[in-house]
């Protein structure tokens, strides 16, 4: 059995494309049609009412391009608005659960950090996850707003002080408390992972994308829905589709056709 259908993945702008790098990699043979936010994004520094707002829009774009199933590439989305999902027709998948598993099964010294947006360290979810594997593991979550828009600014490089020095502030408390194994709760932190790692020494990072393409093959695979001649992405974004399409060839690592990427009008779905 094959199902040819799409994966439909979404999150505020670039930062879905490190889960979409996972997706690819572990399952080279799936069509994706990727929706990035890019006019309304920041999520996380917005209401929960309307993030489930933009949720909810999001995801009714991608089910008009008759996905197979769903993937919050969003922490935020993840933790404020799994409900919104409930009345899918298709699986969903959000980043926080499979996050908090292989942080639990990586962590030696039981000292966990979670560094995300505000709206998703405000939800707590990371932590209650965490504590319901297991109650013994010690959390500490910390925001770092300033994140999304350098990620979205293309300033990434480890080599960039403004960068390092924004790591270095927001990471401070969780190095003082001595965790072991950080999750990126946003989607967009792996790309500042070089600069995470020049800054704290020796953690381990844990990078939801990897987390999630495990499990959405493993999904496929026990329902007979793998695609077995499928590879073709396509993105669609609410805003500046060319800088998008500059962004993601790098962050992707591959080139991007003309035509791969368009513009939509999210409002109009
Ligand atoms: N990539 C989103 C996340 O994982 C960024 C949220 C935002 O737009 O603030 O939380």
């Amino acid at each position: 059995m094959a199902d040819k259908r799409p994966i439909g993945i979404f999150d505020s702008g670039l930062g879905g494309l490190t889960v979409v790098k996972e997706i690819k990699k572990e399952l080279p043979n799936e069509d994706i049609v990727y929706f990035g936010d890019t006019g309304r994004v920041p999520y996380g520094t917005r209401s929960v009412e309307t993030i489930k707002k933009y949720a909810a829009e999001d995801e009714k774009f991608l089910l008009t391009h008759d996905v197979k199933l769903i993937i919050a590439a969003c922490g935020t989305v993840s933790s404020v608005a799994g409900d919104v999902a409930e009345t899918l027709p298709v699986p969903y998948f959000e980043v926080v659960s499979h996050a908090c598993k292989a942080a639990v099964e990586t962590t030696k010294n039981g000292k966990i950090g979670v560094i995300g947006t505000n709206a998703t360290v405000k939800s707590g979810q990371h932590k209650a996850e965490i504590l319901k594997l297991n109650p013994d593991m010690q959390v500490l979550s910390c925001s770092c707003p300033l994140f999304v828009p350098l990620v979205e600014e293309g300033w990434y490089s480890a080599d960039d002080t403004v960068v390092t020095e924004s790591v270095k502030r927001y990471l401070k408390p969780i190095i003082d408390f001595g965790a072991d194994t950080l999750i990126l709760g946003c989607t967009h932190y792996p790309v500042l992972s070089d600069a995470i790692t020049k800054v704290f020494k020796g953690v381990t990072l844990i990078n939801a994308g990897t987390a999630i393409a495990d499990a959405v093959a493993e999904y496929l695979k026990q329902n007979g829905m793998e695609n077995k001649d499928g590879g073709n992405s396509s993105f669609y974004v609410s805003d500046k589709p060319d800088f998008f399409k500059t962004q993601a060839a790098i962050l992707l690592d591959e080139d991007i056709d003309d035509g791969k990427v368009q513009k939509v009008d999210i409002s109009k779905i």
